[in-house]
């Protein structure tokens, strides 16, 4: 299996096209994406969790470009969403809304019912008072809801506070006792078919320990609630498996991660349960660059900057977590290195896509790669700045599309009125 993104000639390529073309052609910056490692990276989660039945409910807030929805949709994949805007894509992407959970802490009236009406598999639900908002509002429409038990389980997923979402101090789920009281409530309410229970303990995970922690947590519970009468049809794990963002740390692999859940999950698969799983980033985050250009360069007495023409309204997750991306020149990469720090044009010192790092020395008006940048890059992205939103590109062999124009400076303004 070949890498997304490859030098071919020292002329970075997604897949058979020269990235230098695609900027030529469309313009920087812009999201690219490699159609054959979205389905490499499907393929393999699917692959690790064989033999156990099981549904992939992709994290739509991933990456909700119809395109791309429609390449995991082709290959099998379900949904996991967290509002109606995430349903209306994934059904004009042509998703089936049966394969579809609906995750969030706080859903609306006007969603649950545009939900309830759709069609949607199953909702995640994460309150007590939310549970009976539910059941009046299924009651008044005449449908029945399925649902799963948000457990916030109280393990620690050692990631990024921002996205750890499984302590008792997070705002997520209920905790282990209150999801005991509630599905004997559930089992009783009319409008709720009590399916599941869930967890979603955080994301861009580095150990598979934290899943297993927290699946052996559920796993006692569903036994508990077996015994009080209370039978159920699925376990939901949630999302959270890292990908590799160049920093050098150890990733377990979706092989690894499956074989860590298989083991937690043993004493569940002879009660006939099926396993959901809602990946997120693992699914398209390595698929993906940004690429942009270099405008200027400046040092003074203490740094060198490389100003480049995307921002962090762009790609926001520098500023936002301090997080690392990998980036490489698109053209001859064996040059000697310097210390830079790789700034946007927007007027914050938060704007900044790297510091400190050591890359070839770039010239003004070189193209630079920015990568694994594919999960929660272009849905994070924002008008910050009135800077039009960029284009995505899809590269399927030596062909590419455009399948998200660059945003046009009218369209950032529809709508509005003076008076
Ligand atoms: N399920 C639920 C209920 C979630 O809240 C999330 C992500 C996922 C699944 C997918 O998780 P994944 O497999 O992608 O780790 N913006 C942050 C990530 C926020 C994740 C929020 N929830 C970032 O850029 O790192």
């Amino acid at each position: 299996m070949t890498a997304p993104f490859d030098y071919k000639n020292n002329e970075l390529h997604c897949e058979g096209v020269p990235l230098a073309k695609i900027a030529a052609e469309v313009g920087t910056p812009f999201y690219v994406y490699s159609r054959a490692d979205l389905e490499r990276a499907y393929n393999s989660f699917d692959a690790a969790l064989e033999g156990i039945p099981h549904r992939i409910c992709y994290a739509v807030k991933a990456n909700s470009t119809l395109a791309i929805l429609k390449v995991l949709i082709d290959l099998g994949a379900g949904a996991d969403i967290v509002s109606y805007g995430e349903l209306f894509r994934w059904q004009k992407a042509g998703g089936d809304p049966a394969k579809v959970v609906f995750s969030g802490v706080g859903k609306t009236e006007q969603e649950i019912k545009l939900a309830l009406a759709a069609g949607i598999g199953c909702f995640n639900v994460e309150s007590g008072e939310e549970l009976l908002e539910l059941d009046r509002i299924a009651l008044a429409v005449g449908k029945l809801a399925k649902v799963s038990l948000r457990v916030n389980p109280d393990v620690d997923a050692g990631t990024h506070p921002y996205i750890s979402t499984g302590l008792k101090t997070n705002k997520f789920g209920v905790s282990m006792e209150e999801a005991r009281d509630l599905a004997r409530t559930g089992a009783k309410l009319r409008g709720i078919e009590l399916a599941g229970v869930d967890f979603h303990i955080g994301s861009q995970l580095t150990k598979t320990s934290p899943f297993a922690d927290a699946i052996a947590r559920l796993v006692a519970l569903i036994q508990d609630l077996a015994k009080d009468g209370i039978k159920l049809t699925h376990i939901d794990i949630g999302g959270g498996l890292g990908i590799d963002y160049g920093k050098g740390e150890v990733i377990p692999s979706p092989a690894e991660y499956g074989v860590a859940v298989r083991e937690a999950l043993a004493p569940l698969l002879s009660m006939g349960l099926e396993l959901y799983t809602e990946p997120g980033r693992v699914l398209v985050g390595a698929a993906g660059a940004l690429v942009t250009r270099v405008l200027y360069r400046k040092r003074n007495e203490v740094k060198h900057f490389t100003l480049v023409d995307a921002a962090m309204n762009d790609l926001m997750r520098p500023a936002l977590y301090g997080s690392h991306h990998p980036m490489k020149p698109v053209t001859n990469p064996g040059r000697p290195e310097i210390a830079t720090d790789v700034v946007g044009p927007i007027c914050e010192t938060g704007d900044f896509f790297a510091r400190d790092r050591n890359l070839p020395e770039m010239a003004q008006g070189e193209l630079l790669w920015i990568g694994a940048a594919g999960a929660y890059g272009s849905t994070m992205a924002s008008n910050y700045n009135t800077r039009p939103r960029v284009p995505e590109i899809l590269v399927r062999g030596d062909k590419y599309t455009v399948i998200k124009p660059r945003e046009t400076y009218e369209q950032l303004i529809a709508g509005e009125r003076i008076s």
